[in-house]
């Protein structure tokens, strides 16, 4: 494989956030070729056709686990960006050695990579650490509240372990590392049966089916438009900041007002009905965003309506069979 000027890769480049990402770095950010490593897993190479076209980039189907098949080490990377990892909690469940393996094994290749080229990484990492917070609004310094051993300790767990593998990196070797604390983010192309609440109610909501709410619904979640954390991401990226920063969108609602909104918005006739509650589900979810707006000069700009008429748009196309 040629070597060339400026590359970057991003993993996890075919799922929801990284495809959104790699057409965004493609079009906004100073290099010669973009490669993106995906295993497909939960990702589509749907989600990156337009992009396929473009001279600028390169897919290559493979698994960050066993990295040192694919032949990137002749390649200088000046960023590496992972977004591989399996999100949804339902297929992390059943996936959860490829989830331990991927946030663990998969990382250190990565890193390796990384300290070889040279180059900054960026990390993907999520509110989730945080677990079930007994502190709120959440703030990079609070250490979490998580059940190593609960039914989402494999996602969790390697998510803290990817934390720690990529500062253990920067502390020896120096590397220039972000950790992005993603929040609940949503958008065009999410799977449709992913199991994450945006697509399970939206698409409920079109078929005039119920809403399965776990528990009381009085749980609450902060939800961020996916262009909004794709903005602060790459002001990340060419930014010489290191650490855990979160990015999200501060905007709380709980479960139950949430189902209620989008039946309403959607004109639909479902109704809500409740399930029992899941182990481990965080009460409280919200980012302190105070260190973005420091350091990014960030902060989300697109409302819900807005949001979730594009989210919406997106799934309906997709229930009617169109691309
Ligand atoms: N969407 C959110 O609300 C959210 C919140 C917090 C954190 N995150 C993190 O952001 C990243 C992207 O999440 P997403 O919502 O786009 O999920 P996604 O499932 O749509 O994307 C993940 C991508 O990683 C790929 N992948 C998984 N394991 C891999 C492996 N071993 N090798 C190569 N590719 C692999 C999948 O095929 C998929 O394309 C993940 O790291 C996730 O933990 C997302």
């Amino acid at each position: 494989m040629a070597s060339f000027l400026k590359s970057l890769l991003v993993a996890g480049g075919a799922g929801f956030i990284g495809s959104h990402l790699s057409a965004a770095l493609v079009e906004n950010f100073d290099c010669d070729k973009l490669f993106i490593v995906d295993n497909l897993v939960t990702g589509s190479v749907d989600n990156i056709g337009d992009l396929i076209g473009s001279e600028k980039v390169e897919f290559i189907e493979g698994d960050i686990v066993e990295l040192d098949k694919l032949s990137l080490e002749t390649i200088k990377f000046s960023h590496i960006l992972n977004f591989a990892s399996i999100a949804s909690p339902k297929t992390y469940a059943e996936k959860s050695i490829e989830t331990l393996q991927t946030g663990s094994l998969g990382v250190f290749n990565l890193l390796d990579l990384a300290k070889s080229s040279g180059a900054r990484f960026i990390h993907a990492s999520t509110s989730e650490i945080y677990g079930d917070p007994m502190v709120h609004p959440q703030i990079e310094t609070y250490y979490g509240n998580v059940n190593s051993v609960g039914p989402r300790s494999m996602y969790d767990e390697a998510k803290r372990f990817g934390e720690a593998t990529v500062t253990a990196y920067h502390s020896k070797f120096g590397l220039s590392y972000a950790l992005v604390r993603i929040f609940n983010t949503y958008g065009p192309k999410m799977g449709q049966n992913d199991g994450r609440v945006i697509p399970n109610f939206v698409n409920a909501a079109l078929n005039n089916l119920d809403l399965e709410v776990y528990g009381d619904g009085l749980q609450t979640r902060s939800l961020c438009y996916v262009s909004d954390l794709v903005s602060g991401i790459l002001k990340l990226t060419q930014s010489e900041f290191c650490g855990p920063i979160n990015l999200g969108n501060p905007s709380e609602i709980t479960v139950i007002d949430l189902a209620k909104k989008i039946i309403k918005s959607l004109d639909s006739t479902s109704k809500i009905i409740h399930l029992e509650g899941l182990a481990d589900d965080p009460r409280q979810r919200c980012p302190d965003i105070t260190l973005a707006k420091k350091v990014l000069n960030w902060e989300p700009e697109i409302s819900f309506e807005t949001g979730l008429l594009k989210t919406s748009e997106y799934f309906k196309l997709i229930n009617s069979g169109a691309d």
